[in-house]
């Protein structure tokens, strides 16, 4: 059996659940080599998981050439995510890349166009479809369990402390991308048009309320548009918590994440009464669906691996990431021009490339202090 070598670029935060990842697996694959720019980041991840001989690089050109490898997780700031992929798709490896898949549209298709020109796989993070919950919510809705779905709403509501944005990278549109919309709420629009496809248009507005070392938003709200239904996409990062919830209020039940089922049924005057038969019915089925093994990065790198061990397209496809930045430049583009934004986003919109964010987007504050490095380099997934 062919072991598929594995590359990790970029040594800080995310780069764990991926090395978790791989390691779970069994002999499928190997980490072989890890980059990043600063040494003490590649030598604490070999320490901490015990990676053991491993090839160590800091500009990972050196590692393009590489017979030994065949997979790649990018675990690098949202800027470089376009740039570093191809690098690697024209040299012949397959590629996972952390979200969001870039910040812009325009390179979200220059990615594309180098995963189609040189035949291999392209997958975008997306861990949280990997929840039971989210497959339990998938099923109802597919299978028509629920009826026709007339009102989503999903959130992001976490917080996040000023020095947050210290980070080099974080907190301007050149190197972040965005704000909480880009780089959180991320997760939950996925999800979102992966369950429902993409909107007819969407309203936004944002602020940044809170973070004054940040040119980008902290607070968007968020109305698409579907054909007989609406959906609210809300993201903060001034509530104090780290809620990811979902809501689908369908024509038979409401069914959320935390898990809830809630049906009604009419009285004669038209006000509501509980419909126990109907939860029991969607309870049960709910119960009948496997629980996944594997969640969230774990059970994504299974499936990038057995994707490219099996030729076959993974469960979150390149499309995928790029449906979610088209809908976030859509919202970008609605909160600044103020008014609705009707989808596709087309090549020529100001909103398509980089450039054209940088200049239009609304600046909250300018970013005044950085670091290189922050002291905890732990997050909450
Ligand atoms: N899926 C998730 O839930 C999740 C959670 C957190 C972060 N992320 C994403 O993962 C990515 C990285 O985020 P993070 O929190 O790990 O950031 P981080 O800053 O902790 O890690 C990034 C690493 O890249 C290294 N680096 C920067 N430029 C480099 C270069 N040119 N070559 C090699 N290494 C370089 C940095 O030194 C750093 O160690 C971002 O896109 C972020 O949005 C995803």
């Amino acid at each position: 059996m062919h072991i598929l070598g594995v590359a990790v670029i970029g040594c800080g935060g995310i780069s764990k659940a991926h090395v978790e990842g791989y390691q779970a697996l069994g002999q499928e694959c190997e980490i072989r080599c890890l980059c990043d720019i600063y040494p003490q980041k590649m030598e604490s991840l070999k320490q901490q998981y015990m990676l053991g001989n491993l090839v160590e690089v800091e500009d990972y050109h050196q590692l393009l050439d590489r017979k030994d490898i065949d997979l790649v997780s990018i675990c690098l700031p949202p800027s470089l995510h376009c740039q570093v992929s191809v690098d690697f798709l024209r040299a012949g490896k397959h590629v996972l890349c952390e979200k969001p898949m870039a910040p812009s549209l325009a390179e979200c298709d220059i990615m594309m166009k180098a995963e189609i020109e040189s035949g291999k796989m392209l997958s975008i993070v997306s861990q949280n479809r990997f929840k039971t919950d989210t497959m339990r919510m998938k099923a109802l809705i597919e299978g028509g369990k629920l009826g026709k779905v007339l009102l989503a709403r999903v959130n992001s509501m976490w917080w996040r402390g000023s020095k947050y944005y210290d980070l080099w990278w974080r907190g301007t549109y050149e190197k972040e991308g965005g704000g909480c919309t880009l780089n959180h709420a991320v997760h939950q629009i996925d999800i979102l048009v992966w369950l429902l496809g993409m909107p007819q248009s969407v309203y936004s507005v944002m602020s940044n309320v809170a973070h004054t070392n940040s040119e980008v938003e902290d607070l968007s709200l968020s109305i698409l548009t579907y054909p007989g239904m609406l959906a609210q996409v809300d993201a903060a990062l001034v509530d104090h918590d780290e809620k990811q919830e979902f809501f689908f209020a369908c024509e038979k039940a409401t069914v959320g994440i935390p898990w809830m089922v809630k049906a009604c049924k009419q009285r004669p005057n038209g006000f509501l009464e509980p419909n126990l038969e109907q939860e029991r019915e969607l309870n049960r089925f709910v119960e009948t669906l496997p629980m996944l093994e594997k969640e969230r990065h774990a059970a994504q790198i299974e499936d990038v691996v057995q994707a490219v061990l099996s030729d076959r397209t993974p469960c979150v496809t390149s499309k995928d990431g790029r449906n979610a930045v088209e809908l976030i430049s859509a919202m970008y583009k609605s909160a600044t021009c103020t008014h609705s934004v009707i989808l596709p986003l087309e090549s020529e919109d100001p909103f398509y490339t980089q450039e054209g964010m940088m200049r239009h987007a609304v600046r909250y504050y300018k970013k005044q202090q950085s670091v290189d490095n922050l002291e905890d380099a732990g997050i909450t997934l």
